[in-house]
């Protein structure tokens, strides 16, 4: 079957791929566009560990072709802090001992940054609605949603 062009902005690069029209968008980013960070878990939209955000909206990359992402921008944990230095997220999942094994942590990272980016001061309800796709065996859940509001916080400026 003939290969479709697709290009996209990719954290920031400007990345083109080929893909099988039926190719979904979680292998069109690991395969080809060479950033490993989204997670295949389930590979049938109920782990959220292939949680990328295109538009700025969370999307599962397992069930996305990857054709619709033509034009648009993607973002992944890779490029989340946008430099050398980690991300507020990904400093306060590492103190807060919000990733154990790590592997739901990419999908966590991206779903807590869509919603940080829409809601800059969510409550805690706010934080367990947006990660309620993004499964987690290891951590309970809590030190997650508690790191996600700490994050919150120091992204606002504020010490509690
Ligand atoms: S790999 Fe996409 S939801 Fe599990
Ligand atoms: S830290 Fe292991 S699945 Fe979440």
């Amino acid at each position: 079957m003939a290969k479709v062009p697709v290009t996209f902005t990719l954290n920031d690069a400007e990345t083109g791929v080929f893909v099988d029209p039926a190719e979904n968008l979680l292998e069109a980013l690991r395969r080809k566009g060479g950033d490993l960070s989204p997670k295949y878990g389930c590979g049938q939209g109920t782990c959220g560990a292939c949680t990328v955000m295109v538009d700025g909206a969370p999307v599962l990359g397992c069930l996305t072709l990857a054709q619709t992402a033509n034009g648009k921008r993607i973002d992944t944990t890779r490029g989340l802090s946008g430099g050398p230095d980690l991300h507020a997220l990904q400093q306060c999942f590492m103190e807060g001992f919000a990733a154990q094994c790590g592997f739901c942590s990419p999908g966590m990272l991206v779903a807590a940054k869509a919603l940080l980016d829409k809601n800059p001061r969510p409550t805690r309800e706010d934080v367990t609605e947006a990660i309620s796709g993004n499964l987690c065996r290891c951590t309970g859940y809590q030190p997650i949603v508690d790191a996600i509001l700490e994050a919150a916080n120091r992204l606002n400026g504020r010490t509690v």
